[in-house]
């Protein structure tokens, strides 16, 4: 070893020993008698101390070292006449007896600080500097930590981890396939798995009743902040289980962690059919940190000469506690807010319900006192509060309120990024209508099962079919989604018909899974999280990219080694691949 200790190890009960240190230079300050320098690593920082007095030949060597210089030092522990209390090591300094450079290092292009001046694009392209910084250390320990608590617990409850194959055949999940072609199959490509769905269901079929995998998926698809082209999923089937024990199992999954990792106790988590999550939040991911559910008021708010209401297929508020007070600028604020295209409502309606018990509206013209009181009294509402209403088509208005009730919960400070609020939303609906390709897709994928008393609906209302899917929800974020899966050949034909398949093609893609349904596939389902989501919120941030060693920006490059980039003209000739040449001179950047 190189080092006796660490540099976040030593302290008062050290003084007096002989240590050798090995880290990184963070910063010299030059006193004229003494130099000091904070020599870091992984685990901390210590002081270093050079005596001119003492010794003025290593001191002046030890002027010359610049930031982030590799160094070796051998010295005593000496206790600091000026203590640092907010560090480990903040009682103690190395006097250095003698030191090595084992690597000089050029300037770097941005402090190596909890508060970096680098910007974004600069730390990413220099990552691995960026990776020297304290918080995203922190990151990287908490996502070790929370990797090794759920290995530990889905070990502790029989789960096996298997490894499934990165080059597959194409699975559809809702995104884009990563391909890649072979070269030994001139024409053919693999695909990188969106997630392990079908070989976690094959695994099922094998016997392996309990499986998991900490796994790369691949989706290529628009980035967020909550998105990004290669991810991980805690990927988890199980068999002979019902939906019941599948949420108990991962509910006590998610427990732990937060037990183990961040030390919460969080309570049992609700569960809310997705109709219930639409209706009284607009999403089939709520919020439920802070309450603000909707409210309908069709049957008091309409037919008062309203057009807006009038012709509205549905009109739905919130009520913000003690918000009445409001003004005009900030009502139109909020007007403007819920007019941005991506929110996309026409207007919106406000209605206050003053201290003084009267009530004020931006509809006074056609609502009298009695018909706002009767609006107000549907909100439950006290004095002080403040009513916003919008109007419109049913998913449209919901959504937008959604976006709406989100805002003011931030405006209000009701979304404590350390209050953990998680719960299920289940009965999710099996398909989903597609305008664009006036077609129906799997709402979650096409291996989920439908609900057994809506199996005979299938064809003739497939709208309204239910499915045994859910998704674990936490303080807004999808964190999880599962179901229980299909285990037999025909009702899986069936769900393919329904998608849109023709049998040849279904045989064709998923032959494999319908056959392996005929050799005694087990009832089975299961879940997968988003480990970077998940350990993004225990960290209590909404960007999982500070929860990844090596992430990739929004326009889904790696900037530090400058990928997706072109192949060679040979390459392209052994993959008997050619490339159009507009798509080529539109890489080259
Ligand atoms: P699903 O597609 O819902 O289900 O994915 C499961 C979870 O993975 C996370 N996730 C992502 N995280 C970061 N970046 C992305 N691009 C991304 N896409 C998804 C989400 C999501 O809830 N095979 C099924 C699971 C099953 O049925 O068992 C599946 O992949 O947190």
């Amino acid at each position: 070893m190189l080092r006796s200790h660490t540099c976040g190890e030593l302290n008062i009960q050290n003084v007096g020993q002989e240590v050798t240190l090995a880290g990184w230079v963070q910063k010299s300050r030059d006193l004229g008698g003494m130099t000091f320098i904070d020599l870091r690593d992984r685990y901390g920082i210590t002081q270093l101390v050079f005596n001119m007095a003492t010794n003025a030949a290593l001191c002046e060597e030890a002027r010359k070292l610049g930031r982030e210089y590799v160094v070796k030092v051998q010295g005593s522990v000496a206790e600091r006449s000026n203590k640092n209390p907010k560090l480990p090591t903040g009682e103690i300094e190395i006097i250095v007896d003698s030191f090595k450079v084992l690597n000089p290092s050029e300037l770097p292009p941005f402090t190596i600080e909890d508060n970096t001046d680098g910007g974004e694009e600069l730390r990413m392209k220099y990552r691995y500097l960026d990776l020297r910084r304290n918080p995203i250390k922190r990151n990287l320990e908490l996502r070790h930590k929370m990797a090794l608590e759920t290995r530990n617990y889905l070990d502790s409850q029989g789960f096996y981890e298997i490894e499934t194959p990165f080059l597959i055949k194409s699975t559809p999940e809702g995104a884009r396939d990563f391909v890649v072609p072979s070269r030994m199959n001139e024409g053919q490509f693999y695909a990188l798995p969106q997630s392990p769905q079908t070989f976690k269901q094959l695994l099922m079929i094998a016997g392996y009743d309990r499986y998991f995998q900490i796994v790369r998926c691949f989706r290529d698809e628009d980035l967020r902040a909550d998105r990004q082209p290669e991810f991980t999923q805690i990927d988890c089937e199980m068999s002979f289980v019902t939906q019941d024990d599948i949420l108990n199992t991962f509910e006590g999954m998610t427990k732990h962690l937060f037990k183990n990792v961040k030390g919460v106790e969080v309570e049992d988590f609700p569960r809310m059919t997705y109709d219930e999550a639409m209706k009284y939040y607009g999403s089939d991911k709520p919020d439920i940190r802070f309450a603000m559910k909707f409210v309908e008021l069709n049957d008091v708010a309409k037919g008062k000469g309203f057009r807006v209401f009038d012709d509205a297929e549905l009109i739905v508020g919130i009520c913000a506690k003690g918000c009445a007070a409001y003004s005009r600028k900030q009502l139109d604020q909020l007007t403007d807010f819920v007019k941005k295209p991506q929110i996309g409502a026409k207007g919106l309606v406000y209605l206050k319900f003053n201290e003084d018990g009267s009530f004020k509206s931006s509809v006074d013209k056609f609502f009298d006192q009695e018909a706002l009181k009767g609006c107000a009294e549907k909100f439950e509402a006290k004095p002080g509060d403040l009513m916003l209403i919008l109007a419109g088509e049913t998913d449209r208005t919901r959504k937008a309120l959604n976006e709406l009730r989100l805002e003011m919960g931030n405006r209000l400070e009701l979304r404590n990024p350390n209050v953990y609020k998680p719960l299920w939303v289940v009965d999710f609906p099996l398909l989903e209508w597609d305008e664009e390709t006036q077609r129906y897709h799997a709402m979650h994928h096409p291996f989920t099962s439908p609900r057994k008393e809506d199996i005979e609906i299938m064809e003739t209302k497939p709208g309204e079919v239910r499915a045994n899917a859910y998704d674990l929800v936490t303080n807004g974020v999808e964190i999880g989604g599962g179901s229980i899966r299909i285990h037999n050949k025909e009702l899986q034909k069936r769900m393919f018909t329904l998608l849109g398949f023709t049998d040849k093609e279904a045989q064709n893609q998923f032959g494999f899974l319908m056959n392996a349904f005929e050799y005694g596939a087990p009832p089975h389902g299961g879940i997968a999280l988003g480990f970077d989501r998940l350990v993004a919120l225990f960290g209590g941030s909404d960007s999982i990219r500070d929860y990844i060693a090596f992430p990739k920006n929004n326009a889904g490059r790696d900037v530090m080694i400058d990928s997706p980039s072109e192949i060679s003209k040979e390459q392209l000739d052994e993959l008997g691949l050619c490339i159009r040449q507009t798509t080529a001179r539109k890489a080259i950047r």
